[in-house]
């Protein structure tokens, strides 16, 4: 179909379709000897140094308590063979079964916060909540990467992006374009 094709217009909530983000990931939390995991599908990277990523934790969700209260996270990596975890972990709440024991992750010690990070995962960054201006109109929270530990092997692991509604693409091809001016 040649790109000057005739666009059809699209209901609005289905814009989230097309402006995918990175790739889903899960949030691990903990407050007053509870824990908790979420996975989450948008998120967004606001600055490089310090490392700032913003994201919605709707307050419907158990999470968002628990990372309110703490101010702490670890936004953790999982690859596409564990998207029976991510769906499983995406569809219960943590207000009424242990996620963790549920689906097989295993919570281990962070370094710097005390929400735990999770050992299957191929990568974990550990967040201290850096803004929550946003959070009580949008559910809003800026997170500040305070350390992140990530597996050798592969350097371009498959991971997955949510297109809602249960549609996930995985992360394909790498092509290297490098030019003077990109960061
Ligand atoms: C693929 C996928 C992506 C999701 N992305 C988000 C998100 O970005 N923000 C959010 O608040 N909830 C998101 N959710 C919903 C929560 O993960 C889900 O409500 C979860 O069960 C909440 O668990 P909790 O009540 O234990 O915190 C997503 C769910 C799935 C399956």
């Amino acid at each position: 179909m040649p790109r000057t094709a005739r666009k059809q217009p699209l209901p609005l909530d289905q814009v989230r379709r097309y402006l995918e983000p990175g790739p889903v990931v899960l949030v691990s939390s903990c407050h007053a000897g509870e824990r908790d995991v979420m996975v989450m599908g948008w998120h967004t990277i606001m600055e490089f140094s310090p490392s700032l990523i913003g994201c919605v934790i709707a307050s419907g969700n158990h999470s968002h308590r628990l990372v309110r209260a703490s101010r702490e996270c670890v936004i953790n990596l999982p690859t596409s063979d564990q998207i029976e975890a991510v769906l499983g972990v995406g569809s219960t709440t943590g207000a009424e079964i242990d996620k963790f024991e549920a689906f097989g992750l295993t919570p281990e010690q962070s370094s710097c916060v005390g929400a735990p990070s999770i050992r299957e995962c191929h990568a974990q960054f550990e967040c201290r909540l850096h803004d929550d201006s946003m959070v009580g109109r949008y559910d809003f929270f800026i997170w500040e990467v305070v350390a992140a530990r990530v597996q050798a092997r592969p350097r371009h692991p498959e991971t997955l992006h949510y297109k809602g509604d249960g549609v996930f693409m995985v992360s394909g091809e790498v092509i290297r374009r490098r030019r003077q001016g990109l960061k």
